[in-house]
Order: structure tokens, then C-alpha cells, then sequence
């Protein structure tokens, strides 16, 4: 065992920090992106050091906007293998039940125990006794029972972002024993929503093959729990950027600058393969081409910065999608989607939500969706309508959204015509209903919520509570799939 080295008392792991380290005369430069949105506030409230990869080999901390950051340096010949291979090309398609197909490699592997390997013994060093670690996504999967093999003091947390996926689909996995038992290694497993907790509790069972009730799993005489923890948006703050003024008068500037439109249909995500952007584009086109929307009376944007554009997958969707809007802007007119190829920040996407009818949301697959939370905490006025996709972790909370299946073209194309043309009654009862769950949470609150159930897990340290009996199978293996309405 190692003694504990250091003093933090609490330590958040992710393999994103909110900085990159680029050099030159003001060497750090801000990131983005879901993960940091979400922990960013969270961090910074609890006065907690954030640990993660800076895009460099030197290790350093530092102090910025509020923030204690740890950079956990990684060898050059280690990042690809595991960033760009196993995490990216292997676990994320895989994950998202499969949207693009998983490529498995032996020393992508290896070079991800190794980077795990690493966050652990960082972790180690830097935590003091008994403190609580939270480790963050499907970068750092082996993290969890690393840190309780070398620091049985430590209380463990691990959450993971992004979907959980059914054992018939994780079992391809060649390491799929020895993922599980990384993450078992955590007090806590966290997940996005009710369904992917199930669905975790599945593959203990049939995977490890190990005791589960509804809540949580027998690990080696330990009871590791496993709970829902929706994400939420800082609800406040985007609240009150939407009643300023200013905001508003650039929301009717855009309308204006895109001539008029009657409706404005919105689509904002990172550029993935997950996003389902290629279909929506086709649901669009359809609608188009059967004349049921008009641009220029309709118009829809398109923000879509890039990402991973070292993988060479990324990059083939980037043309794939770009050539799709030109073809759509050849036939109906240069200006029926408008695509913004870059990052908007909360002031620049909170006018845009202002200004859109319609919020298309409809990834093939996603662990929440955050974007369409953003929308509706927005719409302070109740204003506005939201597609979303039932596979979005966000459809088992926003019920009142259209919701719609995103590989049905013709169906998300009936969706995105239904909401542009429903009567402004309906499409406000729906927003206001919406309202009532966004704003009821924030994200302030998940952060306290997670780590109140941490404690309240770690608490039960060396007791282990008798296991209800695994209830019928009907209602643990229920699907994990929103029920469609
Ligand atoms: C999305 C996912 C997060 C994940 C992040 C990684 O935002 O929802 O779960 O951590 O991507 O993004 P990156 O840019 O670091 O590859």
C-alpha cells in the first residue's frame, strides 16, 4: 500500500482540464466542451483540485479563473493509443450502441492501462487520508480499482458520461472483465440517467456474474452503489443572460440578418458521428423537397464545431457533412442552413436559442445532452420547441419535447414539421412543462448530490448491507430505452 503522500481532500479526475497548453506568450488556452462545462462549476465551488491531461508530457500545477489544476504530464507515445485508440475509437462508438464501428486493438490497450496507471499513482500522491477522488468518464475506467488497491482509505467516486450499453453489445469488448472490475473498484458508480443505471447493474450480472439488487452491486464483500445523477445547466445564469437586454435585441438582430424568417430551426453540437447530424440534414432535405418548408421563410442553423479531428473517422464526417449542406444550399437556395464551423460561448448560443422556433436535438444515441437543457432554461418567456431524439439520455426527464426516433427520416422530418407548425398554446405548455424540470435542478446541485451520495456510500465502508433479492427480471431488464410518446 502507499502511504498517503499529500493533502487534498478532494480530487477531481477527468481526463479534460479546462485549460490546454499551447506555449508561447500566454502559453494556456481555454477548452471546451461538455465534460468541462459540467465540472467547471462544480470544481469551483468545492475548491477541489482538478486533475487532467493538458496536451503535454511536463506535469505542473496551477491556479486559474477560480480553479486548482493539477496537469498530469503523458509520454507523447502514449496519448494516440489511448485517447485517440482506445478511448475514442474503441470504448465511445462502442458505448453509443455502436453508430460508427469500434476498431479493437492490443496496444491501444496497453497504452490505456498505462495512462490510467498514471492518473492513479498522480492521484495517490496528491490525495490525503481519507479523502474523497472523483473520477470522471470513459478515459479513466481501470482508475477506480487501481486507487483501492494502492489507497484502501480513499473514498471513490466514478461517473460516467456517457451511455452504458447492454451487455450484448459490451460483451465484444476483449476487456470487458477487466473494465467492470476497474470501475467496481469505486464506492460510487454514477450515471446519467435511471436507464443506464440498469443497464450497469446488467452487465455485473452477467458479465462478472456477481450479486445486484436495484441499487447496487457485491463486490468481494463490498457493496458498490449505483445511482442515477442527471446532469443539469447552470440555470441561473443562463436565466439571467436571457432576460439582459442586450441579449435580446441580438436575438432579433440575427431573425433580422437571416432575413425575416418565419421559422428558424436550430441544430448545436460538437461535430461526432453520435450527433445524428447526417440524418437530420436528410430529415431536413425531405421536408424541403416535398415543399412543406421554404427557405427563405425557413431557415435552419447549423452550429457545429469540429472535434477529434485527429482521427481520421472525424475527419471523413467533417467533408461528409459539409458536402451535404451544399448540396441542400444548391438546390433550395444559398442560405436554407446556415453552418457555423466553430465554438459559440454561453453569450453567443443564449441569443441563438432566443432566437430559434425550434431546437432540433437528435443524436443516434447520447448520454444526456446538455444542449437541450441550455435551450429550455433559455425560453424564460416559455417560448420555443424542442425535437428531441428518445435516445438521448435527456428524454427520460424532458417528456414533453417532440420526441422522436432519429434513424426514422421520415419520422424526425414529421417531428421538425410538427413543431415548427404547432400552435403557439401548445408548443408554451409543453416549454412551460419542460421548464419545471430544467429548472428545478442545476448543476451546482448534481455536483453536491454526487458527492453527498459518495459520502453517504463510503459511510458504509466494512459493512456490507444484506442484498435485497435481484428483482424479477421483467423490471431489472427492462429496456433501457425511453418508452416513445
Ligand atoms: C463529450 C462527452 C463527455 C466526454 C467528452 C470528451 O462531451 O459527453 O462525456 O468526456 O465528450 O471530449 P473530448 O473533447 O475531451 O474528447
Amino acid at each position: 500500500m502507499v502511504a498517503a503522500g499529500g493533502r487534498e481532500q478532494l480530487v477531481v479526475l477527468a481526463n479534460r482540464l479546462p485549460v490546454e497548453r499551447v506555449g508561447g506568450a500566454s502559453p494556456w488556452r481555454s477548452t471546451t466542451g461538455g465534460l468541462v462545462t459540467l465540472l467547471q462549476p462544480v470544481a469551483r465551488e468545492t475548491r477541489a483540485l482538478w486533475v487532467g491531461y493538458a496536451g503535454t508530457s511536463i506535469s505542473s500545477t496551477l491556479d486559474r479563473n477560480g480553479l486548482r489544476l493539477h496537469v498530469v504530464g503523458l509520454p507523447d507515445v502514449d496519448f494516440p493509443g489511448y485517447y485517440e485508440g482506445y478511448a475514442n475509437s474503441t470504448i465511445w462508438p462502442l458505448y453509443h450502441d455502436n453508430v460508427s464501428p469500434p476498431a479493437f486493438r492490443a496496444d491501444w490497450w496497453e497504452a490505456y492501462v498505462r495512462v490510467n496507471e498514471r492518473f492513479a499513482g498522480t492521484a495517490t500522491a496528491l490525495a490525503g487520508p481519507g479523502a474523497r477522488i472523483w473520477v470522471n468518464d470513459y478515459h479513466l475506467q481501470l482508475v477506480p480499482d487501481l486507487l483501492r488497491g494502492r489507497r484502501p482509505d480513499l473514498r471513490i467516486g466514478f461517473f460516467l458520461h456517457i451511455p452504458v450499453p447492454e451487455p450484448e453489445v459490451f460483451r465484444r469488448l476483449p476487456q470487458r472483465e477487466q473494465i467492470l472490475h476497474g470501475i467496481c473498484g469505486a464506492d460510487l458508480v454514477g450515471v446519467q440517467c435511471a436507464s443506464s443505471a440498469r443497464a450497469f447493474l446488467r452487465l455485473a450480472r452477467r458479465v462478472l456474474d456477481l450479486d445486484v439488487d436495484d441499487g447496487g452491486i457485491l463486490v468481494g464483500g463490498r457493496r458498490v452503489r449505483v445511482a442515477p445523477f442527471p446532469a443539469s445547466v447552470e440555470v441561473a445564469r443562463i436565466e439571467a443572460t436571457a432576460n439582459r437586454v442586450d441579449v435580446r435585441a441580438r436575438a432579433a438582430k440575427i431573425r433580422e440578418a437571416l432575413g425575416r424568417p418565419e421559422s428558424v430551426i436550430l441544430a448545436v453540437e460538437r461535430l461526432d458521428h453520435t450527433k445524428g447530424i447526417v440524418q437530420r440534414l436528410q430529415a431536413y432535405q425531405w421536408l424541403l423537397s416535398q415543399g412543406r418548408l421554404r427557405p427563405p421563410r425557413t431557415v435552419m442553423i447549423q452550429v457545429l464545431p469540429p472535434s477529434r479531428q485527429t482521427i481520421r473517422g472525424y475527419r471523413v464526417l467533417r467533408r461528409t457533412v459539409g458536402a451535404y449542406i451544399n448540396a441542400i444550399n444548391r438546390q433550395f437556395g444559398p442560405g436554407a442552413v446556415r453552418y457555423w464551423d466553430r465554438v459559440f460561448s454561453l453569450d453567443e448560443l443564449v441569443p441563438l436559442y432566443l432566437a430559434a422556433d425550434v431546437m432540433a436535438v437528435t443524436p443516434l444515441r447520447d448520454g444526456m445532452n446538455l444542449v437541450a437543457k441550455e435551450y429550455v432554461a433559455a425560453h424564460v418567456d416559455g417560448h420555443g420547441a424542442l425535437v428531441l431524439s428518445e435516445f438521448a439520455g435527456a428524454a427520460e426527464e424532458l417528456h414533453e419535447a417532440y420526441l422522436v426516433n432519429p434513424f426514422d427520416v421520415e419520422a424526425l422530418g414529421g417531428a421538425l414539421w410538427r413543431a415548427v407548425g404547432a400552435d403557439p398554446w401548445e408548443r408554451s405548455a409543453r416549454m412551460r412543462a419542460m421548464r419545471t424540470t430544467v429548472c428545478g435542478s442545476s448543476v451546482l446541485r448534481w455536483g453536491r448530490d454526487f458527492l453527498a451520495a459518495l459520502a453517504a456510500a463510503s459511510r458504509t465502508d466494512g459493512v456490507v448491507p444484506a442484498l435485497e433479492p435481484a428483482p424479477p427480471a421483467s423490471d431489472a431488464l427492462a429496456s433501457s430505452r425511453p418508452a416513445p410518446r
